[in-house]
């Protein structure tokens, strides 16, 4: 078969590394790729956004089988395009793809098919939203309604910080449409898990459970960013748990899409929170988690390309769904400076990928010599498998020392949350 997959991140390398074990799997393109994907799939350069541009080559090259990964392709209706020029594609529909490109659609969707979250208010007039923050409870937290990167949301801890978060986002337009509306919300407390499911609208699969660590500096410090390492299995997402997930959130939100009229069929990821009161939904995404695909594929023991299939034909029942019992643990390697101003076009010593450790490249590219050099924020991730948690970072982070570039920066700290629980 020849399979098609959009992005250029280490998510989707990790996708791709992924297919590339399928027997199915006779030819690989990427779209646009990166100068790391370019040595397990053929890039080409054609933007995630450029949905036409999509359509076209995988009409052209006779593309059996598309995977859209990234949420903008998605949220501008990639795989109905995809499917409506009879490429066979996984991933939501633009439809059900508002779960994530709309925190307007996903709250008013949990609160009327009862789905545990925090509580909100849905503003589209800044006076409104500032004389309601007048009274609110503090901490607050302020989310623009659409995309923002992964950039709009604002924990504010003062009234303050609360109404400049309300101004950047309704006046001042920081984040563009995206903040026209806002969703002000309860602040929640707990530890944070992201399950990610595989579904075919009706049926859903869970994988295995992850913790992403966002914040730039070790102890979670610092400035917010795509993310800076995972770990799996999560430690806090117990049995019991799990459970409670699946009956209170993971099903419950498949029939509220089914209801409404736009099935989800793809990978949902939940972001949950383990708070007092249970598990709760702090966001959905349409979409794999990055970096937490890096950690979870790794331990996928089924065929992710017969799993795909059975997605998007609606047979996910009947399909094989299988985890390795040990761990993994992905260390983001960035840019110093990230997520703020850094240079780039260092060139790249990579950890050679062996049995049980792979490197997921995300912001690099080939240069003029044909090195590969640093193109991005985040450059990389190295990923670890182990029997246990302890044996996964520790695998991790002798890798992170044979991989090198100059101004390399990554937390020394991940994993330690998860050991320290299970201490
Ligand atoms: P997001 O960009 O939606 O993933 O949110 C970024 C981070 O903000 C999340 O990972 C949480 O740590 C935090 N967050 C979002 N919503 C809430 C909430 N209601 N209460 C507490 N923390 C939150
Ligand atoms: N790691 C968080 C995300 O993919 O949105």
């Amino acid at each position: 078969m020849k399979i098609l997959v959009v992005g250029s991140g280490g998510r989707e390398h990790a996708i791709i590394k992924a297919l590339k074990k399928s027997p199915e799997a006779e030819k690989i393109y990427c779209l646009p790729g990166n100068g790391g994907i370019a040595q397990d799939a053929q890039c080409v350069n054609i933007g995630a956004k450029d949905i036409d541009g999509i359509v076209k080559f995988a009409a052209d090259n006779a593309i059996d089988f598309a995977v859209v990964a990234p949420d903008d392709p998605l949220a501008l209706g990639c795989v109905d395009a995809l499917e409506n020029a009879g490429i066979p594609a996984f991933g939501p529909s633009k439809a059900a793809a508002r779960i994530e490109a709309s925190k307007v659609f996903s709250k008013n969707l949990m609160e009327k098919y009862g789905i545990p979250t925090a509580s909100c208010k849905i503003f589209t007039n800044q006076e409104d939203a500032l004389e309601y923050l007048k009274s609110a409870p503090i901490p607050i937290v302020i989310k623009a309604d659409g995309l923002a990167l992964g950039k709009g949301v604002i924990i504010a801890q003062t009234r303050e910080e609360a109404n400049a978060a309300v101004i950047d986002m309704m006046e001042n337009k920081v984040f563009g449409d995206s903040g026209s509306r806002v969703v002000i919300e309860e602040f929640l407390e707990g530890p944070e898990v992201s399950v990610l499911a595989f579904t075919d609208g009706k049926v859903l699969k869970p994988m295995v459970s992850s913790m992403d660590h966002k914040r730039a500096l070790d102890h979670d410090q610092g400035l917010n960013t795509g993310g800076m390492g995972t770990i799996a299995p999560n430690p806090f997402y117990t049995e019991d748990v799990a459970k409670r997930c699946m009956e209170e959130i993971f099903l419950p939100t498949i029939k509220a899409m089914q209801a409404e009229g736009c099935p989800f069929k793809g990978c949902l990821y939940f972001g949950l929170m383990i708070t007092k009161n249970g598990p709760k939904v702090i966001e959905y995404n349409c979409r794999f988690g990055d970096p937490e695909t890096q950690v979870v594929l790794p331990l996928l023991k089924s065929d992710l390309l017969s799993i795909f299939q059975a997605c998007r034909n609606e047979t996910l029942e009947n399909c094989e769904v299988e985890f390795d019992d040990g761990a993994a643990c992905c260390v983001v390697m960035a840019s110093n400076g990230y997520p703020q101003k850094y240079e780039t076009g260092f060139p790249i010593t990579l950890a050679p990928d062996t049995d049980l450790v792979t490197t997921y490249v995300a912001g690099a590219k080939i240069n003029e010599k044909g090195e590969l050099v640093t193109g991005g924020g985040r450059v990389l991730g190295v990923t670890a498998r182990g029997k246990c948690l302890h044996c996964a970072v520790k695998n991790a982070y002798e890798a992170v020392e044979k991989t090198s570039f100059a101004n390399a920066y990554y937390r020394k700290d991940i994993g330690q949350k998860a050991l320290n629980k299970e201490a």
